[in-house]
């Protein structure tokens, strides 16, 4: 059995962590890692590290991203998962070239909507509310059990 951890930032509503929380029911052995309370992690003895993130300003969030400059060995398995207001592919960027950069091998990405507040969106209420949903949320662990 490969061994996997999902390194993950998820301040805004908690919207990624309901993902996260899906997929570790399905899979007890995943580790989870809370990037805000663990800067530093020594990842080798992992087959699979995921990388999880809410949009920040059209990337990954800054933490989730110097955690993976700083901790990710090299040619590693690696996949994303994100949720975002407004879903767009280039999101995953930031986080894509950094693991490319350490000769990884990117097994796949999940992106959906997730409840968004920030900024103008908080006058109108916010938007994708009720986002992620049930589907979106099996969504993620049909991803998972597809790696
Ligand atoms: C400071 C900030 C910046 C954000 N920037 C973006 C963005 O650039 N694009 C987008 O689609 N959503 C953006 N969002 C919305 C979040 O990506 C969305 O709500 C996400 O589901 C939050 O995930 P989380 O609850 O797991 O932290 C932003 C939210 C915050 C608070």
């Amino acid at each position: 059995m490969k061994k996997t951890a999902i390194v993950y930032y998820s301040k805004h509503h908690g919207n990624t962590k309901k993902l996260l929380d899906a997929i570790k029911s399905f899979d007890p052995d995943l580790e989870l890692i809370d990037v805000t309370e663990k800067p530093e992690a020594n990842l080798t003895e992992y087959d699979r590290i995921g990388f999880a993130s809410g949009a920040y300003y059209s990337k990954f969030a800054e933490q989730l991203l110097n955690f993976a400059k700083v901790n990710l060995p090299e040619q590693k398995g690696v996949f994303f998962i994100c949720t975002a207001g407004n879903p767009v592919k280039v999101y995953f960027n930031a986080i894509a070239d950094i693991t490319a950069e350490k000769q990884c091998n990117e097994l796949g990405r999940y992106m959906c909507k997730g409840f968004d507040t920030f900024g103008p969106f908080k006058l109108v209420g916010g938007i994708q509310k009720g986002h992620p949903t049930e589907d979106e949320i099996s969504g993620a662990v049909e991803f998972y059990k597809n790696l």
